[in-house]
């Protein structure tokens, strides 16, 4: 990395991880540390960490880790020079000249401007002789001028080389376009539109950079969407369309829909907290990031049967990410777009009825259980009350599901008590699979895990865990580096990962630079700086010795000379029984 330590010294100096972490996460002191809800996977329990001695946080749930830098990265979705700019500005500070030749960011720059001018070539088409067709089609479907400016709407010409001639002749570079995903490129070389033909919506980031396109036809041609794949600058399980708008509506609530046509219908008539998935089903991470912005989500996804399933997948998610869940259901219309016109001017008036009217989940739930059966006969009734009460084992507070029981055994003249009965029974089975679940999950998250950074470590657990150890000593006393690195050279390491970071480390602290996580984590990438962490956070809360570290270097010098696969075996069983103690620690 071309960016001086002095620089990074000063950066790490006005970061602070825990300043930063709490303006994303709620955080809560525990002893020397902060810990909070992970912001990268969903879950109940926190189990995410900062540690604010090494400047580092670690997810105990999903391995997630780093330095403030790589914190950025991931929650911003960021590439490592972005991520020190952002941080950069944050701290008022100039980034050194340098650091401008970085050739990932370089490319993401020149995509993001080549998505610019791609957006501002489809919107003057649009209004352009060639774009009629598109004009029409956009007005045909009630979308007034300030929509289609808000959004940026465009038209892609009906000609394989209308935006590529016009972005080459603007200096941008067959492969910039290619990286960009604006162009296809075939075997012999040659390149031309991806878009063409089609009405363009632009999909904007949270900080108004085009990231990229999605284009309908508007025949019953298919695919009846084309989307930008994922490219350096965007990925589409991470993004929402028309957050950029959201966002800044207040209220913290968000409407989620499933297409681009519905949201846009939606803020033309002043709902302007819709927002869409980006053609594939929500995942947890948009989950996650709707959080960030509201506490309640009203999900109104399409009438039809896959719109209900997709419903449902959609409350598992946003209940893991914690938000409150509404659902609106649109009577007489296939998708939200299609009721605001069928309504034409009292279209926002009856949506605001269906807000207010809209039921929470598991009333959504309940009910989509009742469509199932007809339940003036006993026999179906059962099955009903049956089912309810295993939805409701699901649900974590004990009231909640109190209510519900007391409701529907009302309704089915039963008493509350055998409807309580069976919730319990149902939740002794939930956690008895849990418990299976989370055995399984630590045996792949020992093996699986490591593996996916540290590849050699299943087959060297014995000698990985003990440059672990080392590592983690090395970075709480760097002083002690020179000494270890005399006794023990970088090539002895046996797995190669462990090997390159303690390379690294032994080197720095030799020149007398910094080994805190912050200092190093330019060498790496954002897994790998996880891994680090994870060996960090796993290992550094135990203080330990000099003694203890050398041990693990003879252990590493014993192991070099013989490696069986018996010892690796037996270490597993060893293994899981550490990773289960340390579980235990964390929940006293
Ligand atoms: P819908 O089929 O519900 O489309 O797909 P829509 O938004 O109601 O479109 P109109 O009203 O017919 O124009 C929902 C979303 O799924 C994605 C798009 O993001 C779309 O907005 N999708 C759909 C695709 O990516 N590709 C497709 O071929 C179809
Ligand atoms: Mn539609």
């Amino acid at each position: 990395m071309p960016l001086p330590d002095d620089f990074l010294y000063e950066l790490k100096m006005r970061s602070d991880i825990s300043d930063i972490a709490s303006s994303y996460v709620s955080l809560k002191r525990r002893g020397r540390n902060l810990v909070g809800l992970c912001p990268f996977h969903g879950e109940k329990t926190p189990s995410f960490n900062i540690y604010p001695e090494n400047g580092s946080f670690y997810c105990f749930g999903c391995g997630a880790g780093g330095d403030v830098i790589t914190f950025i990265r991931k929650i911003e979705n960021l590439d490592y020079i972005d991520a020190v700019k952002f941080l950069a500005q944050r701290a008022g500070m100039e980034m050194p000249e340098s650091s401008y030749d970085n050739s990932m960011s370089d490319l993401r720059r020149r995509i993001f401007e080549a998505n610019r001018e791609a957006g501002r070539f489809y919107y003057s088409s649009l209004y352009s002789p060639v774009g009629k067709e598109g004009l029409d089609y956009l007005r045909r479907r009630g979308l007034t001028e300030k929509t289609i400016k808000h959004f940026g709407l465009g038209f892609s010409p009906d000609n394989r080389f209308a935006l590529v001639d016009h972005l080459t002749s603007r200096g941008f570079k067959p492969q910039e376009l290619v990286a960009a995903n604006l162009v296809y490129q075939n075997k012999s070389g040659s390149i031309s539109d991806r878009f063409y033909n089609r009405v363009m919506f632009p999909i904007i980031d949270l900080r108004g950079n085009v990231i990229a396109f999605g284009g309908r036809i508007m025949t019953d041609v298919k695919p009846k969407y084309l989307n930008t794949s994922d490219t350096p600058v965007f990925k589409k399980s991470t993004n929402l369309f028309a957050l950029n708008f959201a966002k800044n509506k207040g209220g913290r609530e968000l409407i989620l829909c499933e297409g681009y046509m519905d949201v846009i219908a939606l803020h033309q008539v002043g709902f302007t907290s819709a927002v869409a998935t980006l053609g594939t089903a929500l995942t947890q991470e948009q989950a996650m990031l709707m959080k960030r912005y509201s506490d309640r989500v009203y999900i109104c996804y399409d009438s039809d049967e896959a719109g209900q399933k997709a419903t449902q997948r959609a409350i598992g998610l946003l209940r893991n990410a914690g938000v409150e869940i509404k659902i609106i259901a649109v009577p007489g219309a296939k998708d939200p777009d299609e009721f605001i016109r069928e309504n034409a001017d009292k279209g926002r008036e009856r949506f605001e009825k269906l807000l207010e009217e809209s039921g929470n989940d598991v009333e959504y739930r309940i009910n989509r259980i009742k469509q199932k059966y007809v339940l003036t006969e006993q026999s179906q009734m059962v099955l009903y009350l049956t089912e309810c009460a295993k939805l409701l084992a699901e649900i974590e507070s004990p009231i909640e599901a109190d209510v519900y029981a007391g409701r529907i055994s009302e309704e089915a003249g039963v008493r509350k008590d055998a409807v309580l009965q069976q919730i319990n029974g149902y939740k002794k089975r939930t956690y008895r699979d849990k418990t299976k679940k989370q055995f399984r999950d630590i045996q792949a998250d020992i093996s699986a895990r490591g593996d996916r950074i540290n590849s050699e470590k299943a087959d060297n657990l014995r000698a990985a865990r003990a440059e672990e150890t080392i590592i983690a000593y090395l970075i709480n006393n760097p002083d002690m580096a020179e000494k270890t690195a005399s006794l023990l050279p970088p090539e002895k390491m046996i797995t190669a990962f462990n090997r390159r970071v303690y390379k690294i480390i032994t080197d720095r602290a030799r020149q007398g630079r910094d080994i805190m996580p912050a200092d190093i984590s330019g060498e790496f990438t954002v897994e790998e700086n996880g891994k680090i962490a994870g060996i960090i956070a796993s290992l550094g809360e135990e203080r330990l010795s000099w003694t203890a570290c050398d041990d693990c270097i003879r252990v590493i010098l014993s192991e070099g000379e013989r490696i069986t696969a018996e010892n690796a075996a037996s270490a597993d069983i060893t293994d899981i029984e550490k990773y289960l103690e340390r579980l235990k620690n964390q929940k006293k």
